[in-house]
């Protein structure tokens, strides 16, 4: 979730670039820097941290020059320091580039170039584009960059600036975003609508797969092959806070709405056929084969991500698998048996419980996995091997993109794990890979369907605000995800809400279900569907109210339940990625039938640093 700025035209570029790298802040970033190109020369300044001390770098020597470039960098390859923030400049220093995105081919590119005998100076993936720009320039740079960006794959926004055409900017898009601003005689560009609207509110809007040549006069707009494109400019009459929402009226909606890119992008470059490439996960396939037990450890929804990675850790890979609140387990004194994996699960990275409990076990010779979304958090220090969640910069204080982030990690190293050690025959890696690819499609039109899940949640939310307890059940991964429907649900509407087994109602809530009391169940695990149905059937006979979330193609469910929330069908294993969905949005829509305060609720914090 980088930012990105752009700016020719006949005023100073630093400060407009610096202006608009500030309305990017509520992205959030961890480096800055901008590219000015002025008398054949492009100088660059750029910081880790805060966007205070880039505003330091240029109050010592401010570039000047009237079009440039600048980015506020939310780490994916390469810790957040100095040389690994954006601006990248070749060798020649004659091309510099900011880019947002993932390049998933970088490795090899890199390799080819380094034995061409390119030096590089960071340790990212979008180093390698201004190499090849620079290999490819014969003074073009339009051309340059469309012959540099067929060698490439991945989903990025690509910006590029060179020294000998200090008219023009070039920019791609393909997946990630990239508006163009039309001003008097002077033409802005950037990742978001927010960083315009100090200058103009007459925008287009590039789509995938198209490059822009951008001089202070306007636009060329072209496939990648060249094709000239023509396209309406549209009138923005947001302002600026709803911009940076996207247009949604509260950050968590649009985190919710964001799942379909944050699963693709979790997945971008990992899986080549059923193979698994995790790029910060050091073992070799020994250590895969010598695993005899696996413990998950984090708070929270993240936790409720390590328990349906543990019903998977089981089922699949038939590793004893131990999930434990990071809290409970630095208090314990756990017996940690030789060749053990440590996954420790955090958004932040930063949560004080669970860095302690991490710990605790890599202390006791457990290799220390973290699966996290911040590049160079504390618990990336503590851990052997890192999966990056690429779920980008989580605002909302409940918790949603981040959360299907986790789960597709840790189907991607169970996916691995299954391989090396034999539990899974090619015909079943197949299919699980076949499966996890087809994921981002399904939540999407998940979000999109004509009969809306919106819509229905928004309807069903409406008969829930004004309840007192409600009760979430389900077993296994269905399970899984109803501790995590009800987190959702209890900490942005402040109504209670427990989740529970399904099998456990008997042995003491059923007491609680009386006329009206409203249960949601969630039913997708084929082997355990009936048994729920059982559970079901009893809470219906108390008078229970009863929502399910089930597959489109459940023809049974609505005979035991009011209402459904249909999500479509998957493996079973999968299921959490999809089954989350209609949960959060039903959290949104009894909090804000509440009229409460959504993106912060009271008493919570974003990440939880202190014990
Ligand atoms: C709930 C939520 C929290 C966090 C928990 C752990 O929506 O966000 O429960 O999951 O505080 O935070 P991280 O994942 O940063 O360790």
């Amino acid at each position: 979730m980088c930012g990105i700025m752009g700016y020719v035209g006949p005023r100073p570029a630093s400060p407009i670039i610096m202006q608009g790298l500030k309305r990017l802040e509520y992205r959030g970033y961890d480096s800055a820097g901008i590219a000015v190109a002025a008398d054949g020369v492009i100088q660059i300044r750029k910081a880790a941290g805060k966007l205070d001390r880039l505003v330091e770098a240029m109050a010592a020597s401010e570039p000047s020059g009237a079009i440039g470039i600048g980015h506020t960098r939310w780490a994916t390859h390469g810790p957040p320091t100095d040389a690994n923030a954006h601006p990248h400049a070749d060798t020649t220093e004659k091309f510099a580039i900011v880019h947002n995105g993932i390049i998933e081919n970088f490795f090899e590119l890199k390799e080819e170039l380094l034995a061409a005998g390119r030096e590089f100076t960071s340790d990212t993936d979008t180093e390698v584009l201004v190499h090849l720009i620079s290999d490819e320039y014969d003074g073009d740079l339009a051309e340059a960059v469309r012959r540099a960006v067929k060698r490439a794959t991945g989903a990025y926004a690509l910006v590029a600036v060179a020294a000998e055409q200090p008219d023009t900017i070039v920019a791609v898009r393909m997946i990630s975003p990239l508006v163009i601003g039309f001003g008097e005689g002077e033409t802005f560009l950037a990742s978001g609508i927010p960083a315009l609207l100090d200058h103009t509110r007459d925008v287009l809007v590039m789509e995938d797969g198209e490059l822009a040549i951008i001089t202070a006069e306007g636009i060329t707009l072209e496939k990648l092959d060249g094709t000239p494109v023509d396209r309406q400019h549209m009138k923005v009459d947001w302002d600026v806070e709803q911009a940076e929402k996207g247009g949604y009226p509260h950050f968590m909606l649009k985190e919710i709405f964001e799942q379909p890119r944050v699963v693709a992008d979790s997945l971008l470059g990992r899986l080549d056929g059923t193979d698994v490439i995790l790029e910060g996960v050091a073992w070799g396939p020994a250590f895969e084969q010598s695993i005899e037990k696996i413990w998950i450890t984090a708070c929270g929804t993240a936790f409720h991500a390590g328990l349906a990675g543990k019903e998977m850790f089981e089922g699949l890979l038939r590793i004893p698998t131990e999930a434990v609140y990071a809290h409970e387990l630095r208090y314990r004194d756990p017996i940690v048996e030789p060749n053990s994996l440590t996954l420790a699960i955090s958004q932040s990275g930063e949560t004080a419980d669970t860095l302690a409990g991490a710990r605790l076990l890599h202390e006791r010779g457990s290799r220390l996995l973290a699966i996290t979304n911040v590049v160079g958090s504390a618990l990336t220090h503590y851990s052997d091997d890192v999966i990056y969640t690429r779920a980008g910069l989580e605002i909302s204080v409940a918790s949603t993109k981040a959360y299907t982030a986790m789960l597709v990690a840790q189907y991607l190293l169970a996916l691995r794990l299954g391989q090396s050690r034999g539990v899974l025959d090619e015909a079943r890696a197949r299919k699980v890979a076949a499966a996890l690819e087809a994921l981002p499609g399904q939540v999407e039109s998940l979000l999109k369907r004509e009969e809306g899940i919106d819509e229905m949640a928004r309807f069903l939310a409406s008969k829930l605000a004004d309840e007192n307890d409600i009760y979430f059940i389900g077993r296994g991964l269905d399970y899984a995800v109803a501790t995590e429907g009800s987190l959702k649900l209890k900490e942005i509407s402040y109504l209670h809400s427990e989740a529970m087994p399904a099998g456990e109602l008997k042995h003491g809530t059923l007491a609680l279900i009386t006329e009206g009391t409203p249960v949601i169940v969630v039913n997708t695990q084929a082997h355990v569907y009936d048994k729920t149905v059982s559970a079901l059937q009893e809470v219906k006979a108390r008078g229970a109210s009863v929502i399910a979330v089930a597959y489109d193609d459940d023809t049974e469910i609505e005979h035991y339940t009011d209402h459904v929330l249909r999500i479509p069908r998957t493996l079973d294993l999968l299921s959490p990625v999809l089954s989350i969905v209609p949960l959060q949005l039903l959290a949104y829509h009894v909090a804000d039938a509440r009229g409460l305060e959504i993106d912060q609720p009271r008493n919570l914090a974003k990440s939880v640093t202190v014990e």
